[in-house]
């Protein structure tokens, strides 16, 4: 197993970003602007993550996604620790992630993985994206933001 930077000639692994985002549009522009990590394992990409700096010493972690074969096996808690890890090396003081209300097992892993919440955009989903999301039967309209210290 490891984890690697995508090489600039290298195609993104859209169908796992897409687990994370069903925006094609809105992958395509943050992977752009982003650092795209990859998780190989056994010559196949199964988990990907994404960095995006924002604000001056804040970075934000907008994309994680394990392949749905091998979700549940402890990939994407070491997807999550590896970014904090590497933001953390890049002298990043703040590392942010937002999820949907409805999330509630990435809730679960981002806390496991010492981010604490501050805030809720509400109606961001509702904001950005054309089509109706529902997770756990609970319709995703609000975005939970967390944040850590690093
Ligand atoms: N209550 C408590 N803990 C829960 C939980 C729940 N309901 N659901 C998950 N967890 C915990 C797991 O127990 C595990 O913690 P542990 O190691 O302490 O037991 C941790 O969350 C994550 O487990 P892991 O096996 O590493 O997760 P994964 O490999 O399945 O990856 C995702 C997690 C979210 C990356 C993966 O499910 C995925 O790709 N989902 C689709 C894309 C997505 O939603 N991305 C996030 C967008 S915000």
């Amino acid at each position: 197993m490891n984890i690697r930077r995508l090489h600039s000639n290298e195609i993104p692994p859209m169908e796992l970003l897409l687990l994370a985002d069903p925006s094609k549009e809105i992958v395509e522009e943050y992977i752009q602007r982003g650092q795209c990590f990859v998780l190989e394992h056994e010559g196949d990409v199964i988990g990907v993550y994404v960095l995006l700096p924002t604000r001056p010493g804040t970075i934000e972690l907008v994309n994680v996604a394990v392949d749905e074969r091998v979700q549940g096996k402890g990939f994407g808690k070491q997807l999550v620790k590896h970014a904090i890890q590497n933001a953390k090396v890049q002298g990043y003081q703040t590392i942010e992630i937002g999820t949907g209300n409805s999330s509630v097992s990435q809730l679960a892993l981002y806390q496991k993985c010492g981010f604490r919440m501050t805030g809720i955009d509400k109606d961001f989903f509702i904001r950005h994206y054309e089509e109706e999301i529902y997770e756990n039967g609970i319709q995703v309209v609000d975005m939970i933001r967390l944040s850590q210290d690093l």
